[in-house]
């Protein structure tokens, strides 16, 4: 399977992974078992999904199946908006992979450059956060300070790489100036309606490896799309013609428009034929001409920002 090659530590990423997003949990340990048994080697997690405790399950009996051996398997996890502070990023890992039942990420990221006020882990967000007191509960925590606990948890075998998730350019350069470890990877929204060149080409002058996410256009914003004009790109014309030149399903194409630009795709399904045909995208190859199409849909669509905290704190503003 094809795969990126990751800076400093030169651990390859698969190029399609498992996303776990929204992956039911009463089915995900079944659902990551299959995904494994079906070929994939990249499992896309975070303690944000709920789900982590159940895809471990999922993973160590793949493991103890002899379908797969940990070291085969590269595992990413995310750290919380709650959790920025230099204590509670390691107290976070160390409780994830306790839910993974594993001793170590090969990539956890931060998943949000945004950091919120410490709550009890069994939160997301406390209910009172919506009430209407107009605080707006951010954390007095400098990136700097997240990022020099990410590092530690490297020095101290918790994790292979690290990185970041829904970062622009700015920050990007700022973390280069204080890194011991650069990024290597960040997981950005990524889709023909988004298409993010700007960002495409600081990242490889950077060296660091893309994930796209919501890479069939973000199905869960679809009534969002729908009011900003934009229908479903797994229905779009334009898509449907491409697929149907290469015999192809419409995801496959989306997927490998990506793919074949260098990024990385983590699509998540919880039907297992659909699971099955988000793999095999190694196997055909969209023209020049046909990559350009696709990009030109861009629009500029974004459909994911934190801001459902806090309509206020919309970090793409
Ligand atoms: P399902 O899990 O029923 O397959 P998101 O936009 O949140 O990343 O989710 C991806 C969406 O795309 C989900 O609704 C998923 O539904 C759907 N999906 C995943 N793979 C395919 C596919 N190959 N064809 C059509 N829809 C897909």
């Amino acid at each position: 399977m094809a795969a990126v090659a990751l800076k400093r530590t030169g651990q390859k990423m698969p190029l399609v992974g498992f996303g776990l997003w929204k992956v039911n949990r009463a089915t995900c340990a079944e659902t990551v078992y299959n995904a494994l048994k079906a070929g994939y080697r990249l499992l896309d997690g975070a303690g944000d999904y709920g789900n982590e405790k159940e895809a471990g399950e999922g993973l160590r009996r793949a493991i103890s199946d002899g379908i797969v051996k940990r070291e085969d398997v590269f595992v990413t996890s995310k750290l919380w908006n709650t959790f920025h502070a230099h204590d509670h990023v390691k107290a976070l890992a160390k409780k994830q992979l306790g839910l993974w039942g594993i001793d170590y990420f090969d990539l956890f990221l931060v998943h949000f450059p945004i950091s919120l006020e410490y709550v009890d882990p069994s939160h997301r967000y406390p209910p009172e956060w919506w009430g209407d007191d107009k605080k707006v509960h951010l954390a007095k925590v400098p990136f700097q300070e997240t990022w020099g606990a990410m590092e530690e948890l490297v020095d101290e075998g918790l994790v292979k790489n690290i990185g970041v998730s829904n970062v622009q350019g700015s920050l990007l350069i700022d973390i280069l100036r204080y890194a011991k470890y650069e990024p290597a990877v960040n997981q950005i929204e990524l889709h023909p309606y988004l298409t993010q060149e700007p960002l495409i080409k600081l990242c490889g002058t950077l060296g660091i490896a893309i994930t796209a996410y919501s890479s069939l256009g973000p199905q869960s914003y679809v009534e969002l799309g729908a009011d900003k004009g934009a229908k479903n790109l797994l229905e779009h014309d334009t898509i449907a013609s491409i697929a149907s030149k290469h015999s192809k399903s419409h995801a496959q194409v989306l997927l490998r428009w990506a793919v074949q630009q260098g990024l990385a795709v983590i699509p998540k399904s919880n039907n297992h034929d659909r699971l099955v045909q988000n793999l095999q995208v190694d196997a055909f190859q969209l023209s020049d001409a046909e990559i350009k199409e696709i990009s030109s849909l861009n629009i500029n669509l974004r459909l994911n920002d934190p801001a459902d905290i806090d309509p206020r704190i919309a970090i793409f503003a």
